[in-house]
Formats: structure tokens, C-alpha cells, sequence
């Protein structure tokens, strides 16, 4: 593995690399210490404020998430999870509380676009106008590009508007974002074929180009269906994620100014051609 990739797998979304746990997993089990802690104390009687308890379990889980190097998001969602529960049911029992039906609606509108995520580990995080920008530099004279899983449609939506000569394709698996890829790029105008379904039953045959913006967890199935589909000469393009041991052929950086490596912010494209 190349120091190029060996930097971008150890990015802000590596996956617990210090456990062999599913990472929401990890997160819940870092509450329990301090919980224990704040149960041995409510026991011995100390007269400690609700608050203080609930801000030294956040803070625990959040420093457990650290060290176990979890992907940094789950680290704020150890400090703000609890603390935010609280705060809800604070205002709810004064009565300035928010209406419930919001929460349900949260909750679904999170179902439609993500529920998936718990099976693929692949949640919806959108790529940035500069990965379509390459990506639209890269495809040949009425080329073709598919989107593996291609979320709300953006990064075809952006590269039909500077290559309108392109043939563009997409497959996302979650209802409510395939309508709205659907809806967007429709309302666009345009060709563009997008489908509800899974990207392992896409074949990758006619593309020029195959981008993908997924996780670390399906890059290895994800190289092997590659190598296997499509054709001599195309382009595999990975946001971010690097495939477990083959280098790519080329890296290009479409961080914002200033990013470092292991911020949110810092991405790239890997590019293998076949
Ligand atoms: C990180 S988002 C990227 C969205 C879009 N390609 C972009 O770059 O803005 C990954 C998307 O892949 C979808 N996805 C995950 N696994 C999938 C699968 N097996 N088949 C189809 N779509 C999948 C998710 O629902 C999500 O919308």
C-alpha cells in the first residue's frame, strides 16, 4: 500500500481500526463507564446535579471514542447525544418543548434516506462541486459516467451542465434519494437513466467512467466487481476511500483550502484505470 493510500484509509472515516466492533456499537458500549461511574455516586449518595452526571458519562464516551479511534463523528455524537436528550426532555417537562410529531417526522425522513446504512455502512454524505468538476474534465467526447449510489443526484446534476454531450447514470438503493436524483435530474432536462436499486447489480460494462462515494466497507467487493465488469482503458473513481490493497494510479486533492488530513473537510479522488 502506498503512503498516499495508507494516509487517505487512516482519513477521518477509517472504521475502528483499534476494534473489531461495529463502530454505533462501540459508541454505545463507551457510555458505560462513566454510567457505572455515575451509578456508583448516586448509590454512595452523593448529591451531585443531574447535569454534571450526564456531562461526565458525554465526556467519557466522547474520550473513549477517541482512543479507540473511532471515525470522528461518532466522537461529537458521544458528547452531544446525551446532553441534547436532556435538554429535550428538560424543555418537555417545562411544556416550551418541541412538538413530538417533529421527532417522528426526523425519524422518518432519516428511515427514507439512511435505513439502508445500518446493512451497507454507507450513510449519505454528498460530494463537493469539485469532484464533479473532475469528474466532468475526465470523461471522453459523449462519454459515459455512472454514480455508484448516487445519493441526491448532485455530482450527475453538476457534471450534465459542463458535458451535455454525456451519457449519465446512477443507482442509489434508498427510496427518497433516488426520487429526488430522479426528480432533479429530470427537472434539469437531459438524458440520464437513474435507478432504484442495488450497485452490485449494476453492470459496469458500457462506462467510461465508474465513480463511487462509499466507505471503506465495500471497497474490496467493489474492486473485485471492477476488475471482473468493466472494460480496458475506463476509469474507477473513488471519493475518498482507497481500495484495501491495490494503489491507486492517481490521487487528486479536492480539499477545501487549508484542509489536513483527517478533517471532514479533506478529500480526494483515487483513480485506477482499468
Ligand atoms: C456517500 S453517499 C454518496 C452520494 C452521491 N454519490 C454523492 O457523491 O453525492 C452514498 C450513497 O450510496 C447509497 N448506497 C449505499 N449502498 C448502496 C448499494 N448497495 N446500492 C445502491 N446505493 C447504495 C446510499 O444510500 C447513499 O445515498
Amino acid at each position: 500500500m502506498s503512503n498516499i493510500d495508507a494516509q487517505v484509509r487512516a482519513s477521518a472515516f477509517d472504521v475502528a481500526p483499534t476494534l473489531s466492533l461495529p463502530p454505533a456499537l462501540a459508541a454505545l458500549l463507551a457510555h458505560l463507564p462513566g454510567s457505572a461511574c455515575a451509578a456508583v455516586l448516586a448509590i454512595s449518595g452523593a448529591d451531585l446535579p443531574l447535569p454534571l452526571l450526564i456531562l461526565v458519562i458525554s465526556a467519557g464516551a466522547a474520550l473513549l471514542a477517541w482512543y479507540w479511534r473511532l471515525p470522528i463523528w461518532w466522537r461529537y455524537i458521544n458528547l452531544f447525544f446525551l446532553p441534547l436528550i436532556g435538554l429535550a426532555l428538560h424543555l418537555q417537562t417545562r411544556g416550551d418543548g418541541v412538538d413530538p410529531n417533529w421527532f417522528l417526522a426526523a425519524f422518518l425522513l432519516l428511515a427514507l434516506t439512511s435505513i439502508g446504512a445500518v446493512r451497507t455502512r454507507v450513510p449519505l454524505y454528498l460530494s463537493s462541486p469539485r469532484a464533479a468538476e473532475e469528474l466532468a474534465l475526465r470523461l471522453p467526447i459523449q462519454g459515459s459516467l455512472i454514480d455508484l449510489g448516487c445519493g441526491l443526484g448532485g455530482p450527475l446534476a453538476r457534471v450534465r451542465k459542463q458535458r451535455p454531450d454525456a451519457h449519465l447514470a446512477g443507482i442509489e438503493a434508498a427510496p427518497l434519494n433516488w426520487l429526488i436524483a430522479k426528480l432533479r435530474l429530470r427537472l434539469g432536462g437531459g438524458r440520464a437513466d437513474i435507478r432504484l436499486g442495488s450497485l452490485w447489480n449494476a453492470d459496469l460494462s458500457a462506462y467510461d467512467i465508474v465513480y463511487a462515494y462509499l466507505s471503506p466497507a465495500p471497497m474490496a467487493r467493489l474492486w473485485d466487481k471492477a476488475r471482473a465488469e468493466m472494460k480496458p482503458g475506463s476509469l474507477l473513481i473513488s471519493n475518498t476511500f482507497a481500495m484495501p490493497d491495490f494503489d491507486a494510479d492517481e490521487v487528486v486533492d479536492i480539499s477545501k483550502p487549508g484542509a489536513k488530513p483527517g478533517d471532514l473537510s479533506h478529500a480526494r479522488l483515487l483513480i485506477w484505470r482499468m
